[in-house]
């Protein structure tokens, strides 16, 4: 078994309880992501849409906000699987990419599935090649 296909059978499951619990009356789509930190401990977050589109929040960024709130170390988490309803693949969004890079581990995979067997990865570097920081 593949370092991928070990992190979709870790994550899968969460990922897709996350997305039944999304907020998503505008769009429609049910997103849930699910994070891995370096003690195997797991962190979840759904999409939360708002009726002022521009406030809707990602299942990426609220479940990095859920790890963060939880103690996770900022950087020490190297594996987040998306799974989502609604899109052919989803890839992250912009802002996603932008949180990804700066509280996942830098050499973090980001994994979007449909099912345990239908999924896509990448690397940080590849999703956000010239991330924003402030040093
Ligand atoms: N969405 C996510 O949860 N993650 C992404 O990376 C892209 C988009 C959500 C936001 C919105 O609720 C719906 O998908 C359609 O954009």
């Amino acid at each position: 078994m593949s370092d991928i296909e070990k992190a979709v059978s870790e994550l899968f499951e969460s990922a897709k309880d996350a997305s039944d619990k999304a907020y998503s009356p505008y769009s429609g789509a049910k997103v849930g992501a699910s994070l891995l930190d370096e003690n195997g401990k797991v962190y979840s977050g759904c999409n939360v849409e708002n009726a002022s589109y521009g406030l809707t929040q990602c299942a990426e960024r609220n479940a990095l906000a859920a790890a963060i709130h939880a103690g996770m170390k900022p950087g020490s988490a190297h594996t987040i699987l998306i799974y989502a309803t609604g899109f052919e693949v989803l890839a992250p969004c912009g802002a996603c990419r932008q949180v990804i890079s700066e509280l996942m581990a830098k050499d973090a995979t980001i994994i979007s599935c449909h099912s345990k067997t239908d999924y896509l990865s990448w690397s940080i570097g590849e999703l956000l090649p010239e991330p924003f920081i402030l040093s």
